[in-house]
């Protein structure tokens, strides 16, 4: 993939990130992060800690106030919009707490969507669409809906859709935060398994210890600092 100097795939240093509307609310206050390929990485802290403040600043989908975030080797900051769309595209995948998935859509829809917005052919898409949704169990689910599927389902085809591109980081806010705890560990299972065989960095927000125990690292972030 694209760890072809041994460079982390994902590198942040000295980010700081305040919120401005009228107060000024400092919310990270200096946090440095290399993540290797193929490392699992969970983020703990409390609520309001910034935990998605900084899983956005790292995918790009918001800057930091100062400091640089760097993704399979490139500065964001140096990147501009289109450009920078094109880069996530390629080396990142998301997953949320909700699933996001389009309603109108099929999960075999959904699943290709990232890649028929690359320009891949709808073939090329579909096919391997259908393979990732098999492989996370929900091969006989191709053409349901979104709201024809359970809360698990969806999260699974969610995962599916980070996955499909073989991003080099897959980004998680709290996948399994709206599941049951035995559909939190399936999915989660899923999504390790996923990740283990692509060796895709991954960087997980959760506030579930005991998921957060089984993956390579937890950081905790706490008062805008990261700490092993
Ligand atoms: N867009 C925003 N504008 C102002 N303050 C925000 C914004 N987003 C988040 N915050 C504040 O930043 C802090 C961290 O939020 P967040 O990153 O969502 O924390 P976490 O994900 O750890 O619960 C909170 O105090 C929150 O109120
Ligand atoms: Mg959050």
């Amino acid at each position: 993939m694209s760890d072809l100097h041994g460079s982390p795939v994902l590198h942040c240093q000295s980010l700081y990130k305040d919120y401005e509307d009228g107060v000024r609310t400092p919310v990270l206050k200096g946090v440095d992060l290399s993540v290797p390929a193929g490392q699992s990485v969970a983020i703990v802290g409390a609520s309001g800690s910034g935990k998605s403040t900084l899983l956005q600043l790292l995918g790009g989908l918001d800057a930091p106030t100062r400091g640089s975030v760097a993704v399979a080797g490139t500065d964001l900051s140096n990147l501009g919009a289109t450009a920078l769309g094109r880069w996530r595209n390629r080396h990142l995948g998301f997953v949320y707490q909700f699933h996001h998935l389009l309603p109108e859509f099929s999960a075999e829809e959904n699943v290709a969507m990232p890649l028929l917005i690359r320009k891949e052919s709808v073939a090329s898409a579909t096919s391997k669409a259908q393979e990732l949704l098999e492989q996370v169990g929900l091969g006989h689910r191709l053409s349901h809906k979104p709201g024809e599927l359970s809360g698990g389902e969806r999260q699974r085809a969610a995962i599916a859709r980070a996955l499909v591109t073989e991003p080099s980081c897959v980004l998680a806010d709290e996948p399994t935060g709206n599941l049951d705890r035995q559909t939190a560990d399936g999915v989660f299972e899923v999504l390790m398994q996923l990740q283990r065989e692509k060796n895709t960095s991954f960087i997980v927000v959760t506030h579930d210890e005991a998921l957060a125990s089984r993956l390579d690292r937890t950081l905790r972030l706490d008062t805008g600092v990261l700490s092993e």
